[in-house]
């Protein structure tokens, strides 16, 4: 075969030309291996704009930096005109990187719309309790939209915007990053040709990790479901949505049990002290010390704000350990998300799925088992196995990824793309199958809470 005939196969024709005799080569290594550099992933629908997509980004914190580096990457693709956001470090500094105009820099998400439209569309990459008004008020203006998920913490507010995209038949793409994973792109295509013949059942593992567990839903911003979201959708809409994706069918009835066990104050060990700083006497035998995990170990930092010269950070990040809730004891917190769960879901056409989510866990990334008529699949978002039961072989995937499985930047440029072209079947999601998936994760949490079978309600 030709190096052209091989670069015109699918990502998943190619992967399986590149298994030889069961020794697994991934399309990265076989990439590598001839020298490609090519997005394996350019979707013939794409095509070059006549000039890039403008864009508002309301939010400009972690995930808002993540999707404007897609613009200074691919300035033909994307521009970045207005910024908003309170915080006035990370807004400026967005702006002075992608030459916003100082009357563009806004305070808050209101003023964008305080004035005409100025862009083709926003990105809403705020606090999840502020996602549904701007999100509405963008798609009255005349926007289009890209929404951080979950996008809003109750029903009635997903259903609003649901029924307002179609009303206005303006575009709302949902950042379900995990769908633009390699690992889940061939997951799905392995499924839709039948390799494993009828999909028959699913169990699924979200490992969130006890250090992320600590960061984000007992010391950040996530920890009380009801000033954030119930982590069943705040952590695992990602999960409900792939989950949903794969199955390709509307899901019935689901099931959970889930509760907080661990992170609580009971548990506070004798000799801690509210913060990691007040002279703990076991601050060096705890797994969640701050001073560990953020001073020593320098990890998720980027909640700090840092200044550019790093002989300062160590007294930032001391001082941030002082006096934010990142420098709290884990036991001495005000949470209230569950630290494990479990969902049992029932599909329309029967399939059925397991998933999981759990704190306690020394691991990231996804673990899949999938259960069809002609064979099996198990994966841990870096390769999976397909087992046939007829002929007893197996084949394997092996695939490169980054901290979302390198689906962030694939999805801004789907999104973009849409934009650009305004064709919202360019978007794996729909906004109302992302809606369906949210609904399958409140009833799972109505579950949660009144130890009930519930109907998702569509
Ligand atoms: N898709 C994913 O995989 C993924 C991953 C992490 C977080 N998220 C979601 O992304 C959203 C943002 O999370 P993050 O980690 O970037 O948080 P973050 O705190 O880093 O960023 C949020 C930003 O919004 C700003 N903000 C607050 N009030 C505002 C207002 N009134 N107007 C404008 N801006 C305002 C904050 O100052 C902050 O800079 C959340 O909803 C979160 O659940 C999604």
């Amino acid at each position: 075969m030709s190096l052209r005939q091989f670069m015109s196969l699918r990502p998943l024709t190619r992967a399986l030309a590149a298994v030889k005799d069961g020794l697994v080569h991934g399309w990265d290594e076989t990439a590598q291996a001839l020298g490609l550099q090519e997005d394996l992933y350019a979707n013939p629908r794409h095509r070059p704009l006549s000039r890039p997509v403008t864009v508002v980004l309301i939010g400009a914190g972690h995930r808002g930096t993540v999707y404007a580096n897609f613009a200074a990457r691919y300035p033909a693709e994307m521009r970045l005109v207005a910024v908003a956001d309170p915080n006035p470090h990370r807004r400026d500094r967005l702006a002075r990187l992608h030459g916003v105009a100082s009357e563009r820099c806004l305070d808050r998400w209101e003023q964008v719309f305080d004035r005409p439209r100025m862009a083709d569309a926003v990105i809403i990459a705020t606090p999840d309790a502020l996602h549904s008004e701007p999100c509405l008020r963008a798609l009255e203006l005349g926007y289009d939209v890209l929404l951080e998920k979950p996008i809003a913490p109750t029903e009635a507010e997903c259903r609003a915007i649901l029924a307002k995209a179609q009303a206005t038949g303006r575009l709302v793409g949902v950042c379900h990053v995990l769908r633009y994973t390699p690992y889940f792109r061939e997951l799905k295509a392995l499924l839709d040709k039948g390799l494993i013949g009828e999909l028959i059942s699913i169990q699924h593992l979200e490992p969130i990790e006890h250090v992320h567990m600590s960061h984000s839903y007992v010391r950040g911003i996530w920890r009380k479901s009801e000033s954030s979201t119930p982590i069943i959708l705040a952590k695992s809409c990602h999960d409900t949505d792939i989950i949903r994706w794969l199955v390709n069918a509307h899901a019935d009835n689901v099931h959970c049990f889930g509760n907080l066990k661990w992170f609580t104050n009971a548990n506070a060990p004798q000799g801690s002290t509210e913060r990691c700083t007040d002279g703990c006497q076991v601050e060096h035998e705890c797994p969640y010390s701050a001073l560990q995990i953020y001073l020593r170990d320098r990890k998720r930092l980027y909640v700090f704000d840092l200044p550019e010269d790093s002989t300062l950070w160590d007294a930032t990040i001391l001082l941030n350990l002082k006096t934010s809730d990142y420098g709290r004891c884990v036991y001495r917190m005000d949470n209230d998300q569950p630290d494990h769960l479990t969902v049992n879901i029932l599909f329309k056409n029967e399939v059925t799925a397991a998933f999981s989510m759990e704190a306690f866990v020394s691991y990231e990334g996804r673990r899949t088992r999938i259960m069809g008529s002609l064979g099996d699949v198990t994966g841990d978002m870096e390769s999976f196995t397909l087992t046939s039961f007829k002929t007893g072989k197996r084949r394997s995937w092996r695939m490169k990824t980054d901290a979302h499985g390198g689906g962030d930047h694939a999805m801004v440029r789907d999104w973009v793309q849409a934009v650009g072209q305004q064709d919202a079947t360019l978007l794996s999601s729909s906004i109302a199958e992302s809606v369906e998936s949210h609904l399958m994760a409140f009833a799972a949490e109505r579950s949660r809470l009144q130890r009930t079978i519930e109907d998702v309600r569509l």
